[in-house]
C-alpha cells in the first residue's frame, strides 16, 4: 500500500499514512489531537484544518462557507488524504489547549484523627493512629535483631514481628517478596526499611530496600475528567505537593462525552484505544512530574513513587482499568463495581514503581463516582449539620443535597455545551476564548473580554470563539438588553429601528443569529455569533441542571431558602459569574454569599485520600450514605425540566430579586 506524508503545523510533527486516510486519523497516529465533537460524522465542523500544501479529497459540506473553501478549510474527519500534504490545525481545532483546573498548590487539608471519627469502625481509628503518617503506603525503618539459636523464627515472621511490635497486623507479603528475602536481609545486614500498602482490608508488604529510605516516598492523585487529567505528586513524608500538571484527556478525539464514549468502547479495539489513551496519558503526565522536579535539583525516580490514588466519574475509572464500561448506560444501570479493588499499578500499564499499588476512591453508582465523593470530602459538607447542597457541572451535571447525617444524589445529562461543543462558535477555555460579555447599549457592538485580553470594543480582540462562562454571560446580557425574550427567542423587532450601519442580527443557516464579533475583528476571520439553535440548546442543557437541583430539593421536602450553602465545583473554571449564572436560571436564586466555588473538587479529595485512611475511610462512609436517585425515570423531573426551559424559569416568582 502507498504512503504518503502528512506534515501539522505548529507542532511540525510529521506522519506517513496509507493513501485514503483521512486527516484526522493521520492527526491521531502523530499524537495530536483534533477536536471531535461528533466522532467524525462530518456533521458538527470542530474538526475545520487548513491545507497549506498539496491536495486533498474531501465532499461537499454545508458547514464551509465558500470563502472558508477558498482559504483551503477542510473537515479534518472528512478529508482524505493521497499525496503529500501540509496542514494547518488551528487553535480552535486542537482539543489539547486549553484552561485546566489544577487544584490548589499548598498543604493539603487534614482530618484531625481526633475529631469527626466517632461513627468509623475503632480498627480504623486505631491503624490511623498508631502510624505517623497514614497515606495509602508508608514507609517503616526497622534494625531487625539476626536470627540466633535461642530465636530462630522466620525472616519474614522476623519482619511480621517488628511491624507487629509497632501496632501493626494483618499483613501479607507475594511470592516475588519471599523469594528475595532471605538474601536481602543478610546483604543489608537485617537493616531495611519496608513499605506497606493498604490493600482491601489488609496491609500488604510491597517491598524491601536497604537501609533506611523511609524519607523517600512519594504518591500521586490523579483526577481523571471526561475533559482534562490532572495529577499532583506528593510528597507522602512532607505531605506537601512536589508537582502538579495537567493534560486534555486524550479519549477527546473519540468523543467529547461520556456516552460517546460508551458507544465507542462497544467497537471493535474500541475499549482497548480508550484505555490506552487514558493510561498514555497519566504516564506522560508522571514522567512530566518527574522532569520538571529533576530540573529543579529534586531527584525523584519512578521507582520511588510507590502509589497511585485516582477519582473519575465510573465511565472514566473503567477505561483507566480497562473494564467494558457498556453496562452503566443499559438499563437498569449498574457498574461493574462502585469501588475498584485495589492493584498493582502495573497491572493497569501505569508506571510508577514495580510493585506500587493503584486505589480509586469510591463511587455510588453509574453516573455519580468517585470525583463526587472525593469533591465532597473537600466541601465540608458532609461534616456540619446544615443541609447543603453539591453541584458538579461538566458535560454531565452531578448534585447531591444533605448534610453530616444523611446525603441524597442525582446525576443529569447536560451535554457539552457549556464546554463550547455543539455551539456554532464554541470552545474550550483557550487563549482568546470569550470569557466576559456586556451589551451596555443593545444599539452599539458589544463588549467582550477574552483570555488573555483586557474588555475590547470595536477592535480587534483576537476573538476565537465563546468558552463556557462567555456562553452564560452572552445569554445573560442578551436577555437584560431584551434581545432575547424569556423563550430565549431573538427578538429582531426589538433593534430593527437601527438604522447605523451596526446590524448585529441577521439570518443564517439556523435561523436568526446574532453577530457579538465581526469577522474583521475575530482571530478565526469569521463572525463570532450567537445562534438561535445555540440558545436553545443551552437552555435545555442549564435547564437539565435547575430540573436536577429543584428535583432533589422536592423529593427531600426542602426549598432553596433551606439550603445553607451550594458549593459549586466543574469545569468552569474561576471565571463563572454566579450572578448571572443565576439570571439564566442555570443556578438557584440564592444570595450570593451562600455559594463557594470549590474548582477541582475531584484531585483534591483525592490527594486527601492518598495521604489519609481516615479520608479513604470517610469517602467509603460518604458513598455508602448516598442515597441516588434515578432522574430518567422520574417524572417530576421531566415537569421540572420543562419548566425551567424558560429564562430564568416558568416561576419568576422563584427569581424574584
Ligand atoms: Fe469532523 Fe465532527 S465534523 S469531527
Amino acid at each position: 500500500m502507498n504512503k504518503v506524508s502528512v506534515t501539522f503545523s505548529p507542532s511540525a510533527k510529521t506522519v506517513r499514512v496509507v493513501q485514503g486516510t483521512s486527516i484526522l486519523d493521520a492527526a491521531r497516529e502523530a499524537g495530536l489531537h483534533i477536536q471531535s465533537v461528533c466522532g467524525g460524522d462530518g456533521v458538527c465542523g470542530k474538526c475545520r484544518v487548513i491545507i497549506k500544501k498539496g491536495k486533498v479529497e474531501s465532499p461537499p459540506t454545508g458547514l464551509l462557507t465558500p470563502e472558508e473553501i477558498d482559504d483551503g478549510v477542510v473537515l479534518a474527519c472528512e478529508a482524505k488524504v493521497f499525496e503529500d500534504i501540509s496542514v494547518e490545525i488551528p487553535p480552535e481545532s486542537r482539543a489539547d489547549e486549553g484552561e485546566i483546573l489544577m487544584g490548589a498548590q499548598g498543604p493539603h487539608k487534614k482530618f484531625d484523627l481526633y475529631s469527626n471519627v466517632e461513627e468509623l469502625a475503632p480498627d480504623i481509628i486505631h491503624e490511623a493512629r498508631i502510624m505517623e503518617h497514614s497515606p495509602l503506603s508508608t514507609k517503616i525503618f526497622l534494625k531487625l535483631p539476626p536470627p540466633t539459636l535461642d530465636d530462630i523464627i522466620s525472616d519474614l515472621e522476623r519482619i511480621y514481628r517488628a511491624l507487629h511490635k509497632k501496632g501493626i497486623d494483618h499483613i501479607q507479603t507475594g511470592l516475588a517478596n519471599l523469594k528475595n528475602i532471605g538474601g536481602f536481609l543478610r546483604e543489608h545486614n537485617w537493616a531495611v526499611t519496608v513499605t506497606l500498602g493498604k490493600r482491601n482490608g489488609t496491609t500488604e508488604l510491597v517491598q524491601l530496600e536497604g537501609g533506611d529510605t523511609s524519607k523517600t516516598n512519594y504518591g500521586v492523585a490523579v483526577d481523571i475528567g471526561t475533559t482534562t487529567i490532572v495529577t499532583h505528586l506528593v510528597d507522602l513524608v512532607s505531605e506537601q505537593t512536589v508537582c502538579s500538571m495537567g493534560a486534555f484527556n486524550k479519549q477527546i478525539t473519540y468523543g467529547d462525552d461520556i456516552i460517546s464514549r460508551i458507544i465507542f468502547a462497544s467497537e471493535k479495539e474500541g475499549l482497548e484505544k480508550l484505555h490506552m489513551a487514558v493510561v498514555d496519558n497519566v504516564n506522560s503526565l508522571i514522567q512530566g512530574c518527574i522532569t520538571d522536579c529533576c530540573s529543579k535539583s529534586k531527584h525523584i525516580k519512578l521507582e520511588d513513587i510507590t502509589c497511585v490514588l485516582c477519582a473519575g466519574n465510573p465511565t472514566m475509572t473503567h477505561l483507566l482499568l480497562n473494564i467494558d464500561p457498556g453496562y452503566l448506560r443499559k438499563e437498569p444501570y449498574v457498574p461493574t463495581t462502585n469501588e475498584m479493588p485495589v492493584i498493582r499499578a502495573a497491572e493497569a500499564g501505569i508506571k510508577i514503581n514495580h510493585r506500587g499499588l493503584l486505589a480509586c476512591a469510591p463511587g455510588v453508582s453509574s453516573y455519580i463516582g468517585a470525583d463526587i465523593t472525593a469533591g465532597l470530602l473537600v466541601s465540608d459538607l458532609t461534616e456540619k449539620p446544615e443541609v447543603a447542597m453539591y453541584i458538579d457541572m461538566g458535560t454531565n451535571g452531578e448534585i447531591v443535597l444533605g448534610n453530616k447525617d444523611w446525603l441524597t444524589c442525582c446525576a443529569c445529562s447536560v451535554g457539552p455545551a457549556f464546554e463550547g461543543s455543539g455551539i456554532r462558535c464554541g470552545t474550550r477555555a483557550i487563549k482568546g476564548a470569550i470569557q466576559k460579555v456586556k451589551i451596555p447599549d443593545p444599539t452599539k457592538p458589544a463588549i467582550v473580554e477574552t483570555i488573555g485580553s483586557a474588555p475590547t470594543e470595536g477592535s480587534p480582540v483576537g476573538a476565537n470563539g465563546f468558552c463556557g462562562s462567555g456562553l452564560i454571560e452572552i445569554i445573560s446580557e442578551l436577555l437584560n438588553a431584551g434581545i432575547i425574550n424569556k423563550a430565549g427567542k431573538i427578538d429582531k423587532s426589538h433593534i430593527s429601528h437601527l438604522t447605523s450601519n451596526f446590524q448585529p442580527i441577521r439570518s443564517g443557516d439556523e435561523g436568526l443569529e446574532y453577530i457579538v464579533v465581526p469577522k474583521d475583528q475575530s482571530a478565526t476571520g469569521r463572525d463570532i455569533v450567537i445562534t438561535q439553535a445555540d440558545i436553545d440548546h443551552l437552555i435545555r442543557s442549564k435547564a437539565a441542571v435547575y430540573a436536577g437541583i429543584s428535583t432533589l430539593l422536592k423529593r427531600m421536602g426542602y426549598t432553596v431558602k433551606d439550603v445553607s450553602r451550594f458549593y459549586i465545583a466543574g469545569g468552569f473554571g474561576s471565571h463563572l459569574d454566579i450572578a448571572k449564572a443565576i439570571d439564566i436560571g442555570l443556578l438557584p436564586n440564592a444570595p450570593l454569599d451562600r455559594f463557594s466555588y470549590i474548582g477541582n473538587g475531584s484531585v483534591e479529595g483525592a490527594r486527601m485520600i492518598l495521604l489519609s485512611y481516615i479520608a479513604m475511610a470517610k469517602a467509603r462512609q460518604v458513598a455508602d450514605k448516598m442515597t441516588y436517585i434515578e432522574l430518567s425515570t422520574d417524572n417530576s423531573f421531566n415537569e421540572e425540566f420543562i419548566s425551567a426551559m424558560f429564562l430564568p424559569h416558568t416561576d419568576l416568582s422563584l427569581f424574584a430579586k
